[in-house]
């Protein structure tokens, strides 16, 4: 099979039309068999659920081609199980889990041409969504949804790569306590996009959102969850019930307490400590690990010991073992690759 012809090591985060999508339609209580196609437009009523109440749920993840030339799709069982979760939680039908992980599996293989090449820093993102199809006018659940997975050629998720970004606390809320933050849900993120547009203008990286009831825990930002270092070498993770919960933090406190022999805290983050940390990152699917210089709270800055210039070690040692993982360099704990062809 012959790659496309792109400049795979300039990619940014952005869509790329690619060949071959996955759609699957719910109608009368069941989802039909679905297919892949060449058609990457969507056709629904002006009044669909998904338009008047934002009924819709996505996901993201990713495929690599590693070291030995595989392309294969990291922990796509999660990414299902989450998805199923968010369905729930928005009055949706739930796409069944295995058949979710086929169409992941079928729509990257259908455009492996697509899926960039091993060293090029490059990935290939995988998008699968769902939204409320037929006419609703009522604040009521839509009676009928379509499911569909495509996938797009990616970059670094910031500019510039993994140097170190400088975030600013927000002034705006993310999610509410018993609200919706726990999912993967559209509105979360038409919540968040003034907030990051002005957070651009100021000249932030993005947001950390604090928690909406007290504003003194850290929660997380509007794509990733948080990972700090101690001084002594503990990898802490903030603990919320309105947090996304993030596939690549779980897998990352995996990686530091069995590969690389840390102390690991899941737990309650006040913002006052943040100042104690020698390191602090984001991690997910787009963002990686993506290392975190500095905190800027409303002019009062926290500058990490790890400077503005390159990851801090402990963060460094994460990032290479996690990657290492996907690309095939380090052995992978059982059932976290799935090799596609
Ligand atoms: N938090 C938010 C709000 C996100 O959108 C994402 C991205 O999916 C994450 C965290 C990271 O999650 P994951 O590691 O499963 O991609
Ligand atoms: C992901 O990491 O998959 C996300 O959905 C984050 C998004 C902000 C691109």
């Amino acid at each position: 099979m012959e790659k496309k012809n792109l400049d795979w090591s300039n990619l940014g985060f952005a869509y790329v039309k690619t060949d071959k999508r996955f759609v699957s339609n719910y109608k009368d209580g069941a989802w039909d068999e679905g297919v892949l196609t060449d058609d990457d437009q969507v056709t629904i009523s002006e009044c669909a659920g998904v338009l008047q109440y934002a009924q819709a749920v996505f996901e993201g993840m990713k495929a690599y081609t590693t070291e030995q030339g595989k392309i294969v799709i990291f922990r796509p069982d999660l990414n299902a199980s989450r998805m199923a979760d968010s369905a729930r939680r928005l009055e949706m039908p739930v796409y069944p889990e295995e058949k979710f992980v086929q169409a992941v599996e079928d729509t990257v293989r259908a455009n492996a041409a697509w899926v960039p090449p091993y060293g090029s820093g490059a990935t290939l993102y995988i998008r699968p969504y769902m939204f409320g199809s037929d006419a609703v006018i009522g604040v009521k659940p839509a009676d009928e949804y379509q499911f569909r997975v495509f996938v797009t050629p990616v970059g670094p998720y910031f500019k510039g790569g993994i140097k170190p970004l400088t975030i600013r606390v927000s002034d705006f809320d993310r999610a509410a306590p018993h609200g919706t933050g726990h999912i993967k849900a559209g509105l979360n993120y038409a919540m968040s996009l003034h907030a990051i547009v002005t957070a651009h203008a100021e000249g932030y990286d993005e947001n950390m959102y604090l928690d909406a009831a007290t504003r003194t825990k850290v929660e997380e930002t509007g794509g990733a969850n948080f990972l700090f270092v101690t001084k002594d070498g503990t990898l802490v993770t903030p603990k919320s019930e309105s947090i996304l919960p993030s596939i690549t933090r779980r897998s990352l406190m995996y990686v530091a307490e069995h590969y690389l022999g840390m102390k690991t805290e899941e737990r309650e983050v006040y913002f006052d400590e943040v100042q104690d940390f020698a390191e602090c990152g984001l991690c997910g699917t787009a963002a990686v690990i993506s290392p975190v210089g500095k905190v800027v709270d409303h002019g009062r800055e926290i500058c990490f010991p790890s400077g503005m210039t390159e990851m801090g070690p402990v963060t460094k040692k994460l990032y290479d073992t996690l990657t290492g993982i996907q690309m095939g360099h380090i052995e992978a704990p059982e059932g976290w690759i799935h090799v596609v062809e």
